[in-house]
Order: structure tokens, then C-alpha cells, then sequence
């Protein structure tokens, strides 16, 4: 637990420790200093380009555009729209922005909200789709059919919301078993779910099948474009040969497109856009008898920080199209080394077509013509090296999401030589337990799952301490 706790809070061994608001406020200039320095030291991996995902821009000038932006609202809260109406406006038009790159028709009524990221997008969306099974057919046992690899926030909010999910596996090429989503589907089944792409692969489901196979059944279709949403159309835009998944293909009713991510925002803001008004009621909620006053909100949150719609709006006005279709070709090259690099690797195996998101296997056979390597192994030979992956499981497998800072020139063909030499670290260590990823290793059965459950509880814990008063 002391491991854990120096791994998450190493702070509170280096730095003085407040347990209480102390009578006298500190030095602001001193404590701007302290922060600044973890500020910096926390950022250096990422400004070198070495971080898979997370973080998208990577310009520091853009990012201190946004926060004199963010500093103008930060104090204004947008939940009193009489005091701040220009945050309707923010809204309103980041929303239609939204829309119009992902070929939503407001004039065929085409609407949306902005939420405070990814995972509330996705389980607002399954609450709206649960509302409308529930008011529109009477559904008592909701279930939502998705593919295995949707995103994780979508199984949270069935969790938090009793809904069961209902996961289709995959098809050969890595995208969802299309026939599989069918069998699932019921008279209870609120709505599909696919993405465009999906977090461990990067690949975009059959959204076209997906989408015709919910007309059928008179049932939603949810597409997660969280992490593809402000990136792929670039690239569509590019030339580059891509399947549809937006309100162009017929049955589509909601897409989640983050703005946080791709679309180059501050962190704290995505767009949740339905093809109709009708469907967004659903996510309302009106109660006109409380004490307090006739309370109607949108959505989850309740106050809400001006900041975040002001830059998310200025984010998008900022950089214009030129430049989110610059990046995305930039990013589309860098993946395309990265891909054809773990192509060339003998030991490795991409998985399925990517093309922004790079997830790759062990091979059948290791480097040496024997057994596959553990590709656990090969991440921490990466770490060594200084690069940060995403670890997967089911497969074991690793990706690399490429984003504008690893886009710099020579990262792209330093990551594939750090990769041939980590790969051959791996077959040379074959039997060593690798530290990274290792958890994963215990899934998978009832009596591992208690463990890694009890194990991920302890993680918790010690990323929430308590600052501790001796
Ligand atoms: C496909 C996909 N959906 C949803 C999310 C969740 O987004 P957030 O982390 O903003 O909640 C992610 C995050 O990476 C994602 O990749």
C-alpha cells in the first residue's frame, strides 16, 4: 500500500502537506512557483512527444490562448443563463460546428448539447435512449447491445443506471461481429451502440450494418465518435478512403464527439448531438415542485464553469479547418510509419486496418522463430526508452494513439527503432514477469477477477488519499 501511495502521491514526501486551511493565506507568488514546477515536471514526457492519446495539441501557445480565454469565464457560472447568455452562444454554436462536420441537418432538426467530456457524452446518451425505450415502449429490463470493445464509461453507466449490457464479440478483422450484435438484440434492447473508433484498436465498427440493423428494430443507434469525432472528417475531407459512420448513414440517431480531444480544447468539454429534439428530451429533467424553484436542467451537471464553453469555442473559431486538416494529415503520415514500422517488426502483429490508432499483438511466432514474445515485456522496454502506450488486454496487446505532439519530425522512425529493440528485450527475457501490464494477466477467471477488483480498489485508494496529518 506505501508502494502504491509513493507511485500516486509522491508529493507528499517532497512538498509540505496542508491538512487544514491555514489563518493565513500563502504567498500567491510562491505558491504560482510550487505549482508551475509540478506543472512542468509532469509535462515534460508529453511535450517531448512520447505519450500515446491524451494529449492532443501539444501547442503551448494555443493552450495559453485558451486559458486567457478560459480566465475570463472562470468564475462565471453559465447555470444563470440571465448573466451569462453568451455562454448560449458558445454552446449554440459549438454544437452547430459540431454538426456541420459530422453532416447533421439542423434544419431537419439536428441538435446536440456540450458535456463535460467523453464518458458523461456516453452515459447521457444511454439515459437518453433508456428514458425513450421506457416512455416510448414500456421497456422494464433495459438492455443496450455494443460491441466488446465500446468504450468502458458506457458499462459505468449501465452499472450506475441498471441496465445490463449485452457485448458482441468481434470478427476476424478486429470490428464487431455484425450477425453477433443481432443475436443479442431483444424487445428490451434500448438502443445499439457502435464507434468511430473504438479506444483499444482505433477501429471504426461497421456503423453502415449497425445502423440498419437498429432501423429494423425500430431502436436507437449510438455512434461513440468521442475519440474520432474531430479528426476522421479531416482526414475523409483529405482523400483518405473511410467508411461512414456520421448522420449521413440512414438510422444513425446520436453521435459523441469530443472536443477535448481531437478538436484541440482544454480539457473538460465534448459534444453529445442527436438527429432530433425529440430525442434530446429525453435527457431533460423538469421539476417544477420543489421549494427552491422551478428547476430544469439538461443534463447532469448542475453549475458550470463559463471557461470551458468559452475556450471549447475558441478553440474551434482559432484553429479553422486549414489547420485540424493539416494536423489530421500529419497525424494519418506519422500513423502510417508507426503502422508499416510494427509491420516490419518480426514478432509483432497489428491488429486489424488502423489508420490514426496503432494497436499491435505478439506475433504467432517471436523474432527468433520461436515462441511469441510478451508484449508486456516490449512495454516496459518502451518505458525504458521513454515512451508511454496504452496497455490492452483480450488480447494482450499495446497501441500508440497518435496525436499532434508525436507528429514532430524524426519521433515517428525513433519510436520503430526503440520498438525492434524492445521487441528483441522481450524474446531475450522470455519467462521474466513483465512489470508492466502485468495486472492483466490475472483476468479473466472468477477467483482473478476478485483479485484484480480488490487490487484495483487499492489503486483507488491511494490515487484518492487522504493527505496524511502526521
Ligand atoms: C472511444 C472513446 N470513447 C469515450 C472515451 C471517454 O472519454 P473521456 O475520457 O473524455 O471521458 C474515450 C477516451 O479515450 C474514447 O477513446
Amino acid at each position: 500500500m506505501s508502494d502504491l501511495l509513493d507511485g500516486f502521491y509522491p508529493y507528499r514526501t517532497s512538498s509540505h502537506t496542508f491538512t487544514t486551511i491555514e489563518d493565513v493565506g500563502r504567498d500567491r507568488a510562491e505558491v504560482l512557483a510550487e505549482v508551475a514546477a509540478m506543472a512542468d515536471r509532469e509535462d515534460a514526457m508529453g511535450r517531448a512527444g512520447l505519450v500515446s492519446g491524451s494529449l492532443y495539441s501539444g501547442d503551448h501557445e494555443h493552450y495559453a490562448y485558451l486559458a486567457q480565454v478560459f480566465a475570463l469565464y472562470a468564475h462565471a457560472n453559465i447555470l444563470q443563463r440571465d448573466m451569462s447568455p453568451s455562454a448560449t452562444k458558445f454552446e449554440a454554436e459549438i454544437v452547430a460546428m459540431a454538426l456541420d462536420l459530422l453532416h447533421g441537418d439542423p434544419a431537419a432538426g439536428a441538435c446536440g448539447v456540450v458535456t463535460s467530456g467523453g464518458s458523461e457524452s456516453l452515459v447521457t446518451a444511454l439515459f437518453t435512449y433508456r428514458e425513450q425505450a421506457v416512455r416510448e415502449r414500456g421497456v422494464a429490463v433495459p438492455n443496450v447491445v455494443m460491441p466488446v470493445t465500446a468504450h468502458v464509461a458506457l458499462d459505468k453507466g449501465a452499472h450506475w443506471m441498471g441496465i445490463e449490457v449485452r457485448h458482441a464479440p468481434l470478427a476476424d478483422d478486429f470490428r464487431v461481429d455484425v450477425a453477433a450484435m443481432a443475436d443479442l438484440i431483444d424487445d428490451q434492447t434500448i438502443c445499439l451502440v457502435g464507434s468511430a473508433g473504438n479506444y483499444p484498436h482505433g477501429l471504426i465498427d461497421p456503423i453502415v450494418e449497425l445502423a440498419a440493423l437498429a432501423l429494423d428494430h425500430g431502436i436507437g443507434m449510438h455512434v461513440d465518435g468521442c475519440l474520432g469525432g474531430f479528426l476522421l472528417p479531416w482526414a475523409e475531407q483529405l482523400g483518405y478512403d473511410l467508411p461512414r459512420w456520421d448522420f449521413r448513414v440512414p438510422g444513425v440517431t446520436s453521435i459523441s464527439a469530443d472536443t477535448h480531444k481531437y478538436g484541440y480544447a482544454l480539457k473538460g468539454t465534448s459534444t453529445l448531438l442527436y438527429s432530433s429534439p425529440e430525442l434530446r428530451h429525453n435527457q431533460y429533467f423538469t421539476y417544477p415542485d420543489w421549494p427552491g424553484g422551478l428547476y430544469l436542467s439538461p443534463g447532469l451537471a448542475g453549475s458550470r464553469s463559463g471557461g470551458l464553453v468559452a475556450s471549447t469555442w475558441a478553440a474551434l473559431v482559432t484553429t479553422g479547418a486549414d489547420a485540424y486538416r493539416s494536423a489530421a494529415a500529419e497525424i494519418f503520415a506519422t500513423a502510417a510509419v508507426i503502422r508499416a514500422g510494427v509491420e516490419a517488426t518480426p514478432g509483432l502483429e497489428v491488429i486489424g486496418d488502423p489508420t490514426f490508432l496503432i494497436a499491435f499483438k505478439a506475433a504467432a511466432q517471436g523474432p527468433d522463430g520461436g515462441d511469441p514474445v510478451d508484449i508486456y515485456l516490449v512495454n516496459d522496454a518502451l518505458k525504458e526508452a521513454g515512451w508511454r502506450l496504452n496497455s490492452l488486454q483480450l488480447p494482450p496487446a499495446l497501441h500508440f494513439c497518435v496525436t499532434r505532439p508525436n507528429t514532430a519530425p524524426g519521433l515517428a522512425d525513433r519510436f520503430v527503432a526503440d520498438l525492434g529493440r524492445a521487441v528483441r528485450y522481450a524474446a531475450d527475457n522470455r519467462g521474466t514477469p513483465a512489470a508492466s501490464g502485468a495486472m492483466y494477466g490475472f483476468g479473466g477467471t472468477p477467483q482473478g477477477n476478485e483479485t484484480i477488483n480488490g487490487l484495483m480498489v487499492a489503486v483507488l485508494d491511494a490515487m484518492h488519499a487522504v493527505a496524511p496529518t502526521d
